[in-house]
């Protein structure tokens, strides 16, 4: 099949990658050119794993390119809309100027009998008043969102967990007839997906734009409720680690996404819950998902305990300490920094006067281009030599699985480490002469 993919970032760029490897003829259409410039040369413009092989394997098949200029779309049968929806400058709304932007970009080239795809998360009520610009070029708007992670993004677009396509209906919830053709086009698109039983879910475009906010705001309520347990077990001397494990025995509760630490980051979860308070409180029904506002609380009250906890393992003050930072990206296997908690700590620290050392696998760059003040040290032995205090906030397995205490006391000249993701042995470092902070542990 044709597809263009319109916005080529972490979702557009993957997506226009694994739909090429599957066989499809793809164009992906971005207004950057640097970043067209790099993809077209299967260079991709940020870390994430398996993205490079696709790339380069996408442009020399011929199958895959990538251009700003929105007329290569014409030929196209299906148009993905995978540009970004950050969060407002002035509120906590959604920005839709670049999916307004990308559509209206898009509607000269449209022919009847195309499908737009929109995959961008949006605001439950965006793809029912795109549709109306939509609809008289005789293109279907279908909305399919994404529910990629970042790190395992080739894999969750090539093998998704499901698939979800919220189509016209009419009126009482079914499909009509565009509805099922547009449905069964994107059929034909996930081909391998469907062919291995994925399922494959069709709705009305309302409840398509909500299950993908309801999934993030469910995951990011999960995190916060073991980091408010996290906060319990520091008044009672609890092991929060220990509570998560047993509490996610239960199949109905499940052990993932309770990794109680500094927190969620990124360019989804914040954003997207902001979001979706915002357009409850625009639907009269903001009540409902007032909570979400206390998730984000929390979430936002583990950096300051992170923070405190140094503050308090060196004796009350970090004043000219040398912290050695182990981590800046929001999660491991991402070079991305956006609403990182790592960072977020790390530019704390230094904002009460400790010196500050910054190490990451990937996010240097990045993280060196928003905080410069920050002395970055790409090599992790290197950015722990000498330091007072460690403290780790990405979980990468160079800080988690292959630093061992023995050969991190070879390098440094305090024996602190306060780890912001409980992700160390702690007993293994203390054995090793270490005081050892967890969040949320004795
Ligand atoms: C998320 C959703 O998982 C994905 O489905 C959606 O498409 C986009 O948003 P992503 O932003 O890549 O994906 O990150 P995710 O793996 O969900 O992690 C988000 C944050 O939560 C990270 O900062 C991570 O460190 C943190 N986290 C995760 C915890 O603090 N504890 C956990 O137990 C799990």
């Amino acid at each position: 099949m044709k597809l263009s993919v319109i916005g080529c970032g972490y979702l557009g760029a993957v997506h226009a990658a694994a739909m090429a490897s599957i066989g499809h003829d793809v164009v992906g259409i971005d207004v950057d050119q640097r970043k067209v410039d790099a993809l077209a040369q299967g260079i991709a413009p940020f870390f994430e794993p398996g993205l490079p092989e696709l790339l380069k394997d996408g442009v020399a098949s011929g199958r895959l390119r990538f251009t700003t200029d929105m007329c290569a779309a014409a030929d196209a049968t299906v148009h993905f809309i995978g540009v970004g929806t950050p969060q407002q400058k002035d509120g906590y709304a959604a920005d839709l100027t670049y999916v307004d932007a990308a559509v209206d970009a898009l509607l000269p080239f449209l022919k009847p009998g195309d499908v737009v795809a929109g995959k961008s998360t949006v605001p439950v009520g965006t793809a029912a008043r795109l549709a109306e610009r939509v609809t008289p070029t005789g293109a279907t708007l279908v909305w399919n969102p994404e529910f990629l992670r970042e790190g395992w993004a080739v894999k969750d677009t090539i093998e998704p967990d499901r698939l979800v396509a919220g189509v016209p209906t009419d009126g009482t919830g079914r499909a009509d007839a565009d509805g099922e053709r547009a449905a069964d086009v994107l059929r034909e698109v996930y081909h391998t997906a469907v062919a291995t039983n994925t399922p494959f879910i069709v709705t009305d475009l309302a409840t398509a734009e909500l299950v993908k906010v309801a999934a993030n705001a469910f995951l990011a309520t999960k995190i916060s409720f073991i980091n408010a347990m996290a906060e319990i077990a520091e008044v009672t001397g609890a092991d929060v680690t220990q509570l998560a494990d047993a509490i996610g025995h239960d199949v109905r509760i499940g052990r993932r996404f309770l990794g109680a630490g500094i927190g969620f980051g990124g360019g989804c979860l914040p954003k997207d819950i902001r979001a979706f308070s915002a357009r409850a409180e625009e639907l009269g029904r903001g009540e409902s998902v007032s909570f979400l506002r206390e998730v984000d609380a929390i979430n936002l009250r583990r950096r300051d305990r992170a923070v405190d906890l140094v503050v308090d393992a060196l004796g009350g003050s970090v004043f000219e300490k040398r912290i050695t930072v182990l981590g800046a990206a929001f999660k491991p296997h991402s070079d991305d920094i956006r609403d990182s908690p790592a960072l977020d700590v790390a530019v704390r620290l230094r904002g009460l006067g400790a010196s500050v050392v910054v190490t990451d696998p990937e996010a240097i760059p990045n993280a060196k281009a928003k905080h410069p003040q920050l002395t970055y040290v790409e090599d992790r032995d290197e950015a722990l030599t000498d330091a007072d205090a460690v403290v780790l906030v990405t979980e990468w397995d160079e800080y988690r699985r292959q630093l061992s205490p023995e050969h991190a006391s070879s390098l440094t000249k305090g024996r602190i480490v306060v780890d912001g993701r409980n992700g160390l042995d702690a007993a293994a470092w203390r054995a090793a002469g270490w005081s050892y902070y967890g969040m949320g542990r004795p």
